[in-house]
């Protein structure tokens, strides 16, 4: 069976005769994005399997009533960006807000790339990444991981100097190896050129470290978080940049007029307000991350030590993806990547979920 990029592709490519043609550069890109079925257990897309606390959605609820939705929002975000910014110890102007962190990571390249210039990503690494970069025209450059699937200062450094970006955009922890690379990698990244360097930590809360603290002192540093994750509200779509106020005034030249509705702009600032009670899962989600990772060494699967909320690892069995699916449990495919031969993404569920995929995959193993 083809790959659901290639389906959409080759969709894509039956084209009526009075069809517009896309543009040049974008022939061969396939959306960006996992399959959505309808199974028991859902472990591909890296969300947390439990919904946010009651209180949180009873005051979006009644905040929702008090909103003026016929006038526009908050052009910028104001009381969004000033409950962020006091959590990081930032001013709000160091704090940029959009759709996901995802809209931000397209922002960038909107802003700093374009034709001419290189963003450097790493390989393997967040395949939005790229995707998104080539949106805007922008060359896609990639610096190799080593056989550890690790990035090195050293391997960092060298690709700076010779691809010369004008972006960096690394996810820290990197998806879909869930490894955290220390500070020392990002300062080479900074130090070996000119680039502004964005460090994705879309599952920084689940880590061991941040390099939050490291904005002013590497003055071309930016971080981009989500609400995705340990915040637990994915289906409101919403994330952020932190940084130097002069990427932030860079980045309205690109926003969209309005571009943060009052609905998730209010999610986010009762958030913030409810961040304790919000996260609270995270030790739980950790002790679960754990437990799954000892749990497949037990039975000698080969994983890669994960800090975020999910775990690569190579299937001892042929067809695994779709065998675990005929068994109701949908996980990531990552195997088509060279480096990744044979590897699955498998994101931690309840304690619940988390069992039924051991099952399901002691189960699919024994089929021989
Ligand atoms: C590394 C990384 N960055 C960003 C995102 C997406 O974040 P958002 O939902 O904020 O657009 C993901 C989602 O899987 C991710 O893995």
């Amino acid at each position: 069976m083809s790959s659901a990029a290639d389906q959409a592709l080759a969709r894509l490519a039956a084209q009526p005769a009075a069809r517009v043609p896309v543009r040049d550069d974008l022939q061969g890109v396939a959306p960006y994005g996992a399959p959505q079925l309808d199974v028991p257990v859902q472990l591909n897309t890296n969300e947390t399997p439990w919904a946010p606390p009651a209180a949180l959605v009873q005051a979006l609820q009644e905040r929702v009533g008090e909103l003026a939705l016929h006038r526009y929002p908050d052009r910028g975000a104001w009381p969004l960006r000033e409950a962020l910014a006091a959590r990081f110890g930032l001013a709000p102007e160091q704090v940029w807000p959009a759709n996901g962190s995802n809209e931000v990571l397209a922002q960038l390249p909107q802003a700093y790339g374009g034709p001419g210039r290189t963003v450097l990503t790493s390989d393997p690494g967040f395949a939005a990444l790229p995707t998104i970069a080539r949106t805007t025209g922008t060359d896609v450059a990639t610096v190799a991981l080593d056989e550890d699937l690790r990035l090195t200062p050293e391997a960092a450094a060298d690709a700076v100097e010779r691809h010369a970006p004008t972006l960096v955009c690394v996810a820290n922890p990197n998806n879909p190896t869930g490894i955290a690379e220390p500070a020392e990698v990002v300062r080479a990244l900074h130090d070996a050129g000119e680039a502004l360097i964005v460090i994705d930590e879309a599952y920084a809360e689940l880590a061991d470290a941040s390099v939050v603290d490291l904005i002013g002192t590497l003055p071309r540093l930016v971080v981009t978080r989500t609400f995705s994750k340990a915040f637990r509200l994915a289906g409101v779509r919403l994330g952020y940049l932190l940084g130097p106020d002069w990427v932030v005034d860079d980045l309205q030249r690109v926003r969209l007029p309005y571009h943060l509705d009052q609905i998730t702009q209010a999610a986010g600032e009762l958030a913030c307000a409810h961040a304790e009670a919000v996260t609270a899962h995270i030790a739980s989600l950790v002790a679960e991350r754990e437990r799954l990772t000892a749990a497949l060494a037990d039975r000698g699967v080969v994983t890669w030590p994960s800090q975020a909320n999910f775990l690569l690892l190579r299937a001892p069995v042929p067809e695994l993806f779709d065998r675990l699916l005929a068994r109701g449990v949908l996980v990531r495919d990552v195997s088509s990547h060279p480096r990744l031969t044979g590897c699955l993404r498998v994101t931690v569920g309840t304690p619940d979920e988390n069992a039924a995929f051991l099952e399901a995959f002691d189960d699919a193993c024994a089929e021989g």
